[in-house]
Formats: C-alpha cells, structure tokens, sequence
C-alpha cells in the first residue's frame, strides 16, 4: 500500500537511485514464477535498503523472511567485504531460486539461507549483527525483537517492514485480526523500549528503523 499521493509517490521514484540489472532479472522473474510477488520489497524499498545498508557498513546481517531474495542482496551492497549475511524463510520450495540470485552476485559465498520457522532457527545462530531485517509473519514480529535484542552490536539498527499494514494499525481492530493486534503492540514496544531509539517512516506500508544504544 502507498500512503502517498501516486504523483508525489512517482516524483519521488523517479528521483531515486535506478534498479541495479541483476535486481531488474530477480524482479521480473518473481513476477513471472513466483505466487505472491507482491511480498518482494520492489524497486524503491530495495534502494532504501541499499543506501540504509551503506550508511551503517554492517558486518554481520539477518534477515527474517528472505522471500526470493530481493532484500538480501539490496542490504549486502552496503556490508564489509569480510561480512555476512543470514536469511531465513520458512518456505523450502524457494531455496533454489534464492541460490541463483545470490551466486549471480559479488556476495554469494557469504551469505547463509536458512530454511525453516523464524523462531526455532534463530536460536541456532551464533552471531552479533549490525543490521536487521524483519520482514515476516506479522504475528511473531515482538518475539523475533526479543530473540534478537540480545544478538545486536551497539549501535545496530533493526529495520521491520509492513509496520503500518495498510492503515489497519490505526482503525477499529477485528478481533479476529491476530496480526494487526500483534503489529499495533508490537510497535508500542519498540518505541518504549529504552535499549533502543526507535523511528517509524510512513514509507510504502510502513518501515521502522530502530537503532540499539
Ligand atoms: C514479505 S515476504 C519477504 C520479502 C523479502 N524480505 C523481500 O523484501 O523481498 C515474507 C516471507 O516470510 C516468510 N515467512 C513467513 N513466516 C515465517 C516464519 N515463521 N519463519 C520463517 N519465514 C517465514 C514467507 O515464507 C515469505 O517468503
């Protein structure tokens, strides 16, 4: 969803840094195979990602929901040369095409595919990270910050997508509606949280960054 007047929301695409050509490929092939390609985070996420990614130089980064890739590899752009990067996604079936991508890229061997749930792998990762990406099950958003907080470098940044889902944090919530009600605590608690600062940025669906002290 753009909160954003589709003029301006143009203007300021046409403003932004273009699509790298292995992207562009990735992009086009999620469209074309892929169910739900509306989950990629697109053209101009992807150049925030990046440009985000340059700006902190991260060593160490994990990401929690990789779908075909397209954010890993916008965030690797900006990770030291002696870096990695880790991703995790539930759905086995998109393994391969993943793979493609990132040996396709400058970073292939040093970035980690995960398969399986969120919540069980992470555990299983012994590393500190510099820059985050939550970017899966809505519902689980406030354990994946708890199961990471303790994992983060001083002065590393948690980004978390989909935080405005639509509008739907601020309207009457259904009671049925587990991710919205789990999406509206969970933004509460990054907020109050004094280990981190955290601002949220109405871009596309709604993006946090949340930096620890
Ligand atoms: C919105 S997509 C990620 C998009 C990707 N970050 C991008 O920007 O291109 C969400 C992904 O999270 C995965 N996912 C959902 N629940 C999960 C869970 N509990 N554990 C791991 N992955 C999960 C889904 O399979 C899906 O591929």
């Amino acid at each position: 969803m753009h909160f954003l007047p589709d003029e301006i929301d143009q203007y300021a695409v046409n403003h932004s840094q273009k699509e790298p050509e292995l992207l562009q490929a990735l992009n086009t092939e999620t469209w074309q195979t892929v169910l739900n390609p509306r989950m990629l985070s697109g053209t101009y996420q992807g150049r925030l990602l990046s440009i985000i990614s340059k700006l902190i130089n991260p060593k160490n980064i994990l990401e929690i929901g990789t779908y075909t890739g397209y954010s890993a590899l916008c965030m690797c752009e900006g990770m030291k040369s002696t870096g990695s990067l880790h991703t995790i996604d539930k759905n086995e079936e998109l393994f391969d095409l993943q793979r493609k991508y990132f040996d396709l890229s400058p970073w292939g061997a040093q970035m980690h595919q995960h398969v399986g749930n969120a919540i069980d792998i992470l555990p299983t990762i012994d590393e500190k990270f510099d820059l985050v990406f939550i970017d899966a099950d809505k519902a689980n958003y406030s354990n994946y910050f708890d199961l990471i907080i303790d994992k983060m470098n001083p002065g590393g940044v948690i980004l978390s997508d989909n935080v405005l889902w639509s509008g739907k944090v601020v309207q009457e919530i259904d009671p049925k509606d587990i991710d919205t009600k789990e999406l509206v605590i969970y933004n509460k608690k990054v907020n109050e949280d004094d280990r981190v600062e955290t601002i949220l940025l109405p871009i596309r669906d709604g993006l946090t960054i949340t930096r620890v002290k």
